[in-house]
């Protein structure tokens, strides 16, 4: 399937919205509820078993999708604001809280992620460190941009996952 190419048009994602999803170890897509469906614009039958990065948006850094897969591989909930793309071009932003499921006898289940409205306040805080940070990972590289999160999250006073967590919580409130 070709990617959409990126429009300036965004979609509205309302209070009540909770755009849910499961994915495999490798993020295939194996869950979607009907507004997931609904707001990217593709068909239920053109998402399943397609990995996630179905609705990478190119305005996001690759730190950010590091961070998130270091830790829900270790079975550590993510919550982290996500621009994702649809397949006429356009885009939303949500909060999203990702989580590892295990099995009762302790294996891999799967890892599910629900999406929220993210407020104007949020939207702006997020776009402004994820322009900077995509802006250092073009012209300096990765491990620069990567150096710069981790700067940001040090002025943030953020140490760990909780605390991580609570602080892009407490932006969205
Ligand atoms: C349950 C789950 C939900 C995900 N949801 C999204 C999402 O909504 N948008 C997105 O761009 N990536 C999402 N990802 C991350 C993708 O797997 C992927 O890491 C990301 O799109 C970056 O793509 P890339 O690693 O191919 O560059 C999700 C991963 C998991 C496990």
């Amino acid at each position: 399937m070709q990617r959409p190419t990126p429009t300036d048009v965004e979609r509205e994602v309302s209070n009540v919205d909770m755009i849910v999803s499961k994915g495999d170890a490798e993020g295939r897509i194996t869950y979607i509820n009907p507004i997931f469906v609904k707001i990217s614009g593709y068909t239920q039958g053109e998402l399943m078993e397609q990995p996630h990065s179905i609705l990478r948006h190119p305005d996001m850094p690759k730190v950010i999708f590091k961070y998130l897969w270091d830790n829900i591989k270790e079975g550590r909930d993510v919550v982290a604001y996500v621009k994702n793309l649809c397949k006429d071009g356009s885009y939303y932003w949500v909060l999203a809280t990702v989580k590892m499921a295990k099995n009762p006898d302790g294996s891999f289940r799967n890892y599910m992620s629900t999406r929220r409205r993210v407020n104007d306040h949020a939207k702006e805080t997020i776009k402004a460190l994820y322009a900077k940070l995509l802006k250092i990972e073009k012209e300096e590289g990765v491990e620069a941009s990567q150096k710069a999160f981790d700067a940001f999250l040090a002025e943030q006073g953020i140490t760990d996952s909780e605390s991580f967590n609570a602080y892009m919580q407490n932006l969205n409130k």
